[in-house]
């Protein structure tokens, strides 16, 4: 049987994805295997855009954000016809398994092929941190550093002009980027999805701030909160909260940027803990990392779940915020 490894990089690009790579394929190389990139996620299986991988093609890579191998959102894998011309170009190439490093969505892509009988296995990838079977997954320490940097530079400008300033965040429908933000940025509060609000309270809150002689006000916003900050902005229009407010929305800038130290070990260590993973003759897992150690978490506990925020994060960064 070919000892034969396909990696591939899915859904969007995390800061640290490329040190999962190169340690892939460096491990499976010392251990005997060939390694083969494929190129744009899922897309590429389909299309059948595979690049043999040597120890010299993954070089120079730690310090670069982004995925050498491109990303790509593929929902069209969702249909049994697109999975199968997937299956045979893998089986065509004489691949034996198949590594996807990603978030939710890409795993559940690894776990349908894997359910079809081809050895997969996930990397717990996303600046999202909302990916079950992983306390902490690649790209959230650089995505939380570049917004703790936007948060810093924003309160400078906001104290001088007694503005109040919300700041929105990614993460989709999880609020984790936002909360660590939040405490780490010292914001005076944090809006998430998993927490009810109306823009009444929010007003009143950052007015109370105000009153407490703060000299301005953070808010940051996750961007799947009920309200998103420029609705917020233009509600309080209309109400008095005692500062000016702005809006500013970090989007995309959070994935680009330099992988941190953090996010490159991370990286290394679960995509050296895949190849071991399937040295071993293990697939159907996501490799995370918990409680300080690389693990494995089968497809079947991952898939169709979300990770939630720790209510006493919550209660923490109100009670700070004072
Ligand atoms: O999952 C990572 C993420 O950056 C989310 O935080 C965000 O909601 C989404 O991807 C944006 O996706 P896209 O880059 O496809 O617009």
């Amino acid at each position: 049987m070919s000892r034969k490894i396909a990696v591939l990089t899915s859904g969007g690009d995390a800061p640290g994805m490329n040190a999962a790579i190169r340690a892939v394929a460096r491990c499976g190389i010392a251990k005997g295997w060939e390694i083969v990139g494929v190129s744009q996620g899922f897309a590429g299986l389909v299309n059948g855009e595979f690049l043999p991988l040597a120890a010299r093609d993954v070089g120079g890579l730690l310090a670069k954000g982004g995925t050498m191998l491109g990303s790509a959102r593929c929902p069209e894998f969702s249909k049994d016809d697109v999975r199968e011309k997937a299956l045979r170009n893998l089986n065509r190439a004489g691949i034996s398994s198949l590594v996807v490093i990603g978030g939710n969505g890409s795993q559940t892509g690894g776990a349908a092929l894997n359910d079809m009988g081809f050895p997969t296995l996930g990397v717990a990838s996303t600046i999202d941190n909302d990916l079950v079977g992983s306390e902490i997954t690649i790209g959230v320490d650089t995505a939380l550093n570049i917004a703790l940097e936007a948060i810093d530079r924003l309160r400078v400008t906001a104290a001088s002009h007694q503005r109040g300033f919300m700041v929105e965040v990614m993460g989709r429908k999880c609020g984790y980027l936002a909360l660590m933000a939040g405490i780490a940025g010292g914001a005076e509060l944090v809006l998430l999805p998993e927490i009810d609000f109306e823009p009444a309270e929010i007003a009143e809150a950052i007015h109370d701030a105000y009153r407490r002689g703060k000299s301005h006000a953070m808010v940051v916003v996750a961007e799947g909160a009920k309200y998103n900050a420029e609705a917020l902005v233009r509600h309080f229009k209309t109400q008095s909260t005692g500062f000016e407010l702005r809006a500013t929305i970090l989007g995309h800038v959070q994935r680009g940027g330099v992988p941190t130290a953090y996010d490159r070990l991370l990286a290394t260590r679960l995509g050296a803990g895949a190849v071991d993973a399937l040295d071993k003759g293990i697939s159907g897992v996501v490799v995370g990392m918990n409680q300080g150690v690389v693990s494995t978490t089968p497809y079947a506990e991952i898939v169709g779940r979300t990770k939630g925020i720790s209510p006493d994060l919550y209660q923490l960064a109100h009670v700070l915020s004072r």
